[in-house]
């Protein structure tokens, strides 16, 4: 322990005690810092881009609950937005017209939504999207890229094994191997590896699903051409394109990665910032796959709180927010501002340190660089990235736990909190060194 060792005697209590309530204490695994060490910090409450803790510690926070948080925690515009819908009622279970509305701004703003589904997570959407690729193709296989998650569906719990590309052997007890035979893998950013399954599986391949930028292998950025040569490889052999933008999308642009990149897929999935700090998540694309969902179509897929008013609404208020002029040039400019002091912080004390920002998205690796793919991202040394994360913690930020995430930043994080973060990466760092 440094002399700014924290206190969270509070947190340590409460965390203690959720042992033997919850696995792990925790109600999602990444919460629990594992792969970082050390005791978990017990939240309290949030505002603008800031955390507090039960002992009252303050975190510049670059989680942002790990992506929603765009506008910053708890906007005065979201949280009074909801209060209002809140006097109508929790939940219908009924068509809303906030369903409508956000229905529509989701449209307008990402190229390859014609008709969208709202579902209450990033996972039910990708599971569902799955189920659609397959209904619409009539083929059983999907290709999906190493490092990239999916949520915790079975057929997407896939280790990718070493070599080109390899058969998906279950990543989970649990997950049945039959399951997962029909999931192939690729490193990303490896066309060669894609085009050799469609080669080696001809017609039976639905679709191909990737973050067309990494989220959850740190941040791994498409090389030039990765994405356009996937919208043509799969157009050629009868797939579907899916952009998993559950991360991505109106944070990488309004439009999500599509927009920025220019490549449009097929399906998309969305989720974090579209329900505004609520659980939403959807899936979206042209209006004739997307009338195969039930009931336009025969794929079936339900849900009881899906299209929540109160989710619909601070996804819609968040939307609002981030329509305006400028937006993301601010955001652009905050984390770009970010990446550059982390990485003089690094380099300043001798560590190899290699990293990249797009927008309000941000990551690094504690290695050399380049970083391509998440085989490469595993030469990036986890102990330092252990001790830098509860370093971080001693000084007031916040960042995920995990070497393998990307950093989130906000519309909340004003210059002051970048040069603050800075100044305490450079302090970590050095007393590291
Ligand atoms: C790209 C991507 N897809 C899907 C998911 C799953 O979303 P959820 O955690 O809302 O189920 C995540 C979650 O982090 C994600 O980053």
């Amino acid at each position: 322990m440094t002399d700014k060792a924290l206190n969270t005697s509070r947190s340590d209590a409460v965390f203690s005690a959720a042992q033997a309530l919850m696995p792990g204490g925790v109600s999602s695994p990444v919460r629990a810092f594992r792969s970082v060490g050390g005791q978990p910090i017990v939240f309290d409450r949030v505002k603008g881009p800031y955390a507090w803790d039960l002992d009252d510690n303050r975190y510049i926070d670059y989680v942002g609950t790990w992506g929603p948080a765009i506008c910053g925690h708890a906007h005065p515009e979201v949280i009074s937005a909801l209060h209002d819908a809140l006097e109508k009622g929790t939940s219908f279970g009924a068509p809303c017209e906030l369903e409508n509305q956000l229905a529509e701004m989701v449209i307008k703003a990402v190229p390859s939504v014609e008709m969208v589904r709202f579902v209450n997570s990033g996972t039910e959407a990708c599971m569902a999207v799955l189920r659609l690729m397959r209904a619409f193709t009539g083929r059983d296989k999907v290709i999906k890229f190493e490092g990239c998650y999916h949520g915790h569906a079975d057929m997407f719990l896939v280790k990718a094994g070493s070599g080109v590309a390899t058969l998906g052997l279950p990543d989970s007890p649990g997950v049945p191997r039959s399951t997962t035979a029909n999931t192939l893998t690729a490193p990303y950013n490896d066309l060669e590896a894609v085009k050799e399954l469609f080669a080696e599986n001809p017609d039976a391949i639905s679709g191909v699903i990737l973050e067309p930028v990494v989220g959850n292998a740190g941040f791994i950025t498409p090389e030039p051409g990765f994405l356009e040569g996937l919208r043509e490889l799969t157009k050629e052999n009868g797939a579907l394109l899916v952009f998993d933008e559950v991360m991505t999308g109106f944070r990488i642009s309004y439009g999500g990665a599509q927009e920025r990149f220019g490549v449009i897929p097929d399906l998309t999935t969305m989720g974090k910032v579209i329900g505004g700090g609520l659980p939403v998540g959807a899936y979206g694309g042209k209006a004739e796959i997307m009338s195969m969902v039930a009931p336009a179509g025969p794929m079936y897929q339900a849900g009881t709180l899906s299209g929540n008013p109160l989710a619909m609404t601070a996804g819609i208020k968040t939307l609002e927010l981030l329509g305006q002029e400028g937006t993301y040039d601010r955001l652009e400019a905050t984390t770009s501002r970010l990446l550059a002091g982390i990485v003089e912080a690094a380099t300043e004390s001798g560590f190899s340190i290699t990293g990249s920002s797009i927008s309000a998205m941000f990551g690094f690796y504690l290695c050399e660089g380049p970083v391509r793919n998440f085989e490469e991202a595993k030469a990036a040394d986890t102990e330092l990235f252990g001790k830098l994360h509860r370093g971080m913690l001693e000084r007031g930020v916040y960042l995920a736990p995990s070497a393998f995430e990307a950093g989130f930043t906000s519309l909340a994080h004003s210059d002051a909190d970048i040069d603050a973060t800075v100044k305490a990466f450079k302090d970590c760092f050095n007393s590291l060194s």
